[in-house]
C-alpha cells in the first residue's frame, strides 16, 4: 500500500515572531505544495528521500541521531509505528515545489504532509491530529515554535491564528512574493527576538500590544473591503519587525524599490533573509521586473483553500 498527502506552504500577512510570544497572526496557505509518498518495506529500516538527499537508519533509531532536516521524519515514523504491529520497514519520500528555507513554510508542510501520508498507513486520522503530530515533529528542529505555520498547512486557506476559522475576505489579494534568495534559519531569528525581549522587556510588550491591535485592524479593513488600509498595515508591521530587527539591508532594498508601486510591503516568516510580500496594484504587476534586483524570484501568491490532503493507493 502507498499513502500519499501533500500539503501547501504559506505566508504570514501579519504577525510572525509576535505569534511566538502569545499576539494573534494573519496567515494563508499558498498554491506550492510538499507531497510525502510513504510505504511499508521488508528490510527493519527508515528511508527517507528527499531533495536534500537520501537517509537509511534501523527502525528503532533516535530522530537525534539524523542531520536536523530528516530528524522530524525519523520521529513520525517511529511514533507511528511503535503504536503499531508487525511493521517490517518504511520508506518516505518528499517532493516539494516550496523553496527551502525561506519562509514559505517548507519544513511546516512537510511536517504536516509527512504526519498525514505515514499515519494513514494505518489509521484515518482526524486534521486536528494530524496538526497535533505534525507540531510535535516540527519540535525536532525548532522547539520554540508558535504552531501557526503548520496549523494554516493542515487546514489551508486565510486564518487568524490561534483560530482556523477561514477569514472570508471579500476582495482579491494581488499578493507578490519576492525572494531574497538569502536563505535563514528560523530557529536563530526567534532566538534572536528573544533576546530583544529579555534585553527591553517594557518595549517588547508594548510591540506586542501594538501588533494585536493592527490585526485587530486588518480584519476591520478586510470586512469594510479596504484595500488600502490593508496595505498601510502591511507597511506598518514592517516597522514592528525593523524594530526587533530581523530585517537587513538586502530586505530593505527590494521593500523600498517596490513602494512606488505597491500598497504595502513586509518581511513575511522570520526574517533576516527569506521572502519579502507586497500588494501590488493592479495596474502595476508588470512594472515588478524593472524594479526588482535581476538574481531576485518573485511570483504571485494564489491562497490554497485545500490545505493537507491525502489518499491511500493499494498496491
Ligand atoms: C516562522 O514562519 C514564523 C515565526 O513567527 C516562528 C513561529 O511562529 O513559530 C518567526
Amino acid at each position: 500500500m502507498k499513502s500519499i498527502a501533500s500539503a501547501p506552504g504559506k505566508i504570514i500577512l501579519f504577525g510572525e515572531h509576535f505569534v511566538v510570544h502569545g499576539t494573534k497572526a494573519i496567515l494563508a496557505a499558498i498554491d506550492k505544495r510538499v507531497t510525502v509518498t510513504s510505504t511499508f518495506a521488508e528490510n527493519k529500516t527508515i528511508k527517507v528521500n528527499s531533495q536534500l538527499g537520501t537517509i537509511e537508519v534501523p527502525i528503532s533509531s533516535s530522530h537525534e541521531e539524523v542531520k536536523s532536516e530528516f530528524r522530524p521524519f525519523v520521529y513520525l515514523a517511529n511514533k507511528i509505528i511503535n503504536s503499531e504491529q508487525n511493521v517490517s520497514g518504511l520508506e518516505i519520500t518528499i517532493d516539494s515545489d516550496i523553496p527551502i528555507g525561506v519562509g514559505l513554510g517548507s519544513s511546516s508542510a512537510c511536517c504536516v504532509a509527512a504526519a498525514a501520508s505515514i499515519s494513514e498507513l494505518f489509521n484515518e486520522l482526524s486534521s486536528e491530529e494530524i496538526l497535533k503530530m505534525s507540531i510535535e515533529a516540527e519540535k525536532t528542529i525548532f522547539p520554540d515554535t508558535s504552531g501557526a505555520d503548520c496549523t494554516v498547512c493542515t487546514y489551508g486557506g486565510m486564518i487568524e491564528y490561534p483560530s482556523v476559522e477561514k477569514i472570508d475576505n471579500t476582495f482579491d489579494l494581488n499578493l507578490l512574493i519576492a525572494n531574497s534568495m538569502i536563505p535563514h534559519n528560523t530557529k536563530n531569528s526567534v532566538e534572536k527576538v528573544n533576546k530583544f525581549k529579555e534585553n527591553d522587556e517594557e518595549r517588547f510588550s508594548q510591540l506586542c500590544d501594538l501588533e494585536t491591535k493592527l490585526i485587530d485592524e486588518v480584519i476591520t479593513a478586510m470586512k469594510n473591503n479596504d484595500v488600502t488600509t490593508f496595505g498601510l498595515k502591511m507597511s506598518e508591521n514592517q516597522k514592528y519587525l525593523e524594530e526587533i530587527q530581523i530585517s537587513n539591508d538586502t530586505l530593505r532594498d527590494m521593500i523600498n524599490s517596490l513602494k512606488e508601486i505597491s500598497l504595502g510591503t513586509k518581511i513575511t516568516g522570520a526574517g533576516d533573509g527569506g521572502c519579502i510580500i507586497t500588494l501590488v496594484k493592479d495596474e502595476n504587476m508588470d512594472k515588478v521586473p524593472a524594479l526588482l534586483p535581476k538574481d531576485k524570484e518573485y511570483f504571485s501568491a494564489k491562497i490554497d483553500t485545500k490545505g493537507v490532503v491525502w489518499s491511500t493507493i493499494e498496491e
